[in-house]
This record gives C-alpha cells, sequence and structure tokens, in this order.
C-alpha cells in the first residue's frame, strides 16, 4: 500500500464556526471547515453574517456509486479491520446551515490492500447522525487500486428525501491529480494522530433542516435501524450497556472478553466487532 499523506487541518472559517454555533449542545469545536466555506475564504469571498450551507458553490456534490456498494450493510461506526487507524467524523446540514438529526450515512470502502469485500461486510457500515446532527466514522486508511485515488463511498439521507450517494477524499494524494472522478470539494482535512489519521468533513444535503429553537416535528424513527433481538440461544451481553475492558459477556452460547471499554450499540454484538470482543 503506498504511503499516504497527511495534512494538517486548515484554519477553521467563520462560516463554519457559525454552522457550529448552531448546534445546540455543547460539541467540540469542528477541526475543519467544509470545502464549500473553506473556498470561499480562500477565495476572498464575502462572508454573509447568516451564512447559508449553499451559498458559496452548492451543495455537496455527488459522485459515481461505482461497482463496489452492497446494500444492507450492518449498523455500526466502527469498522474494523487491520490497517492505519482512522476516524472521520463532523456534521450534516441543511442547505439553510440546520444541522440534521437521524441522516443515514452508509459507508464503503476498500481495504488496506485496495479491496472491496463483495462477499461480507468487511469496512461496510452504517450510522446516523445524532440529534446535533455530528457522526463519527472509525475505520482504517483505505488502500489504492488501479484507476482510482485514495477515497471513501457514503451514501447521506435523510429522513425520507433523495439519497446524495459520493466519495470523499484525501488531500496530497499524487493520484488526486490524474483521478478523472476525483472533485476537490469533496477533500476531508486530515492530520496525523499518533500512528493513525484524524479527518473530519461536514456534508450539506439539499434538506431545509428544522431551526433547533422551533419545536420540530418528532423525529422519524430510522427506517433500517434494527429493533434488539436477544442472541440466539441466550446470552449476558445487552446493547447500551458500558463494558470495561476485561469485562465477560456470553452471546449465543459463547463467552467473550471485552478488549476495549465501549458502550454496547445494537450492531455491535460479539461476534461482528472483533475489535472490542474476544472469543474465550
Ligand atoms: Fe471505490
Amino acid at each position: 500500500m503506498a504511503a499516504d499523506s497527511a495534512n494538517e487541518p486548515e484554519g477553521i472559517s467563520r462560516k463554519s464556526f457559525m454552522k457550529a454555533a448552531l448546534v445546540a449542545a455543547p460539541i467540540p469545536l469542528l477541526l475543519g471547515a467544509t470545502p464549500l466555506a473553506r473556498a470561499a475564504v480562500e477565495k476572498g469571498e464575502p462572508l454573509e453574517p447568516t451564512p447559508f450551507c449553499g451559498d458559496s458553490g452548492g451543495n455537496t456534490p455527488p459522485q459515481i456509486e461505482g461497482p463496489y456498494f452492497k446494500p444492507s450493510s450492518p449498523l455500526r461506526s466502527t469498522l474494523p479491520g487491520s490497517g492505519t487507524l482512522l476516524t472521520v467524523s463532523g456534521y450534516v446540514f441543511g442547505v439553510n446551515c440546520v444541522p440534521l438529526a437521524n441522516v443515514l450515512l452508509d459507508f464503503w470502502q476498500a481495504d488496506a490492500n485496495g479491496n472491496y469485500d463483495m462477499q461480507g461486510y468487511t469496512f461496510r457500515g452504517h450510522q446516523f447522525t445524532d440529534a446535533n446532527g455530528a457522526y463519527r466514522l472509525t475505520t482504517i486508511v483505505p488502500g489504492l487500486y488501479p484507476g482510482r485515488t485514495r477515497h471513501i463511498h457514503v451514501k447521506a439521507q435523510a429522513p425520507n428525501k433523495p439519497i446524495l450517494t459520493t466519495q470523499l477524499y484525501f488531500p496530497g494524494e499524487p493520484r488526486n491529480n490524474t483521478d478523472t472522478i476525483y472533485d476537490p470539494r469533496l477533500l476531508m482535512n486530515v492530520r496525523a494522530n499518533g500512528n493513525g489519521r484524524e479527518a473530519t468533513f461536514d456534508f450539506v444535503l439539499n434538506v431545509v433542516g428544522t431551526p433547533p429553537t422551533s419545536p420540530g416535528p418528532t423525529p422519524t424513527p430510522p427506517p433500517s435501524s434494527p429493533t434488539p433481538t436477544p442472541p440466539p440461544g441466550g446470552g449476558t451481553w445487552q446493547a447500551g450497556t458500558t463494558y470495561q475492558a476485561g469485562a465477560t459477556v456470553t452471546y449465543g452460547g459463547v463467552t467473550y472478553r471485552c478488549l476495549q471499554g465501549h458502550t454496547a450499540l445494537v450492531g455491535w454484538e460479539p461476534p461482528n466487532v472483533p475489535a472490542l470482543w474476544q472469543r474465550v
């Protein structure tokens, strides 16, 4: 696998700061700005006192799906597997800069060797933005494969709205100059984090969000969020429980030991997340 590059994040723009400020709950400041906002700042364009997410060049642009999408990915925000650890986090906004909750984000990518898993669901998973419109993906830096620069595929869909299919890119990649699909508006901010990488990206969907100060409609439950089901054969593992490293549970008649502390989620059942649970 070719060495990937890691650029320091660019400074936060006033526009992104204001967008972040729209999010009611106390949240970490965005590490980077949306490409659209950064482009406006770099070009010296004036920023409106009340920003609109689509006013500097449009929404997050679509990209081709490519040949490797598979439906019905697992509900999980951690995609376990070998490689250089990568986190991707950010927010999903509507065109009016309101953060969007319950947005489905379905990620798929190549493994460290540039191969897609077409038999199973390795490096595939979907999640939903939280009440603040935030998401966080834990995965690895995808490998390169012939004809393409380094990228991550994603489908984004606000409840009952059209799907945006697009791809996210890494700065400083030599193949960014030759890949005809590559779009600099889809560049993530990426920086080194220990031996891993930490990336940020904000999506802007062609959806008008309800400002958080208004009594908005009751959020629609995620359409494909699975209902917790008891493990076959019984077990002590439970979604919503906080487990410390070393704790043991049973699931489907098998005992597992927790490898790293976490709060269990549906989709993180022990057989599904070897990074979290080891069979005893
Ligand atoms: Fe791809």
